[in-house]
């Protein structure tokens, strides 16, 4: 079993394709009010959890929620795919912007999990090709966590892992 310490204050990054199980983790792990997901931010201002049209306004959203809380002294988690390159250096970026850890969480689950995942959802309208290239994406990043300026990672490589992973929280 697999315990995660973290600090106080760390800025965390899910990262993982859809399906990996980020939002079960997170939901387990940390309060409501610390996880920052892009599907509730596209909720929050499109009405839909699959409107891509409104990707950029639910992560300013996100984002500007995310440095209130930051500048408050509040651990914060970015729920999102995270398997862009992109979206991690504007993590790191925020992180450094507030001087707190940057910390990423990989679940790094087996493409055939993922898909079989992805057929019984009904709450994903896009195809399975979708989670093959996300996946792909995932597992080119996971070697360059660490150099990306994550100062702590940890890759969670199956659902029994993901399903009882610990984190504890220094104070
Ligand atoms: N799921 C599962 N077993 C788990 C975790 C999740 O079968 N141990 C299923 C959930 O029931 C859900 C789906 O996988 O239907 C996706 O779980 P979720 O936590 O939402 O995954 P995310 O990575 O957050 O997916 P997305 O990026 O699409 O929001």
């Amino acid at each position: 079993m697999t315990t995660i310490q973290l600090p106080e204050l760390c800025l965390v990054a899910l990262v993982g394709a859809s399906g990996s199980g980020k939002t079960t983790l997170a939901r387990r792990m940390f309060q409501p009010g610390e996880v920052l997901s892009s599907d509730a931010f596209r909720v929050l201002v499109a009405n839909d959890e699959n409107e891509q049209s409104a990707t950029n306004d639910a992560f300013d959203s996100l984002y500007f929620v995310a440095r209130k809380r930051l500048a408050r002294g509040l651990l914060t988690v970015i729920d999102a795919t995270n398997v862009q390159a992109d979206a991690r250096r504007r993590i790191v970026e925020l992180a450094r912007e507030f001087d707190v850890l940057p910390v990423a969480i990989a679940l790094d689950l087996p493409e055939d999990t993922l898909v079989e995942r992805h057929r019984s959802r009904t709450d994903r309208p896009f195809g399975a090709h979708v989670i093959a290239q996300q996946a792909g994406l995932l597992r080119r990043s996971l070697r360059k966590l660490q150099a990306e300026g994550f100062r702590q990672v940890t890759v969670l490589k199956t659902g029994e892992d993901v399903d009882t992973v610990r984190v504890e929280r220094q104070r």
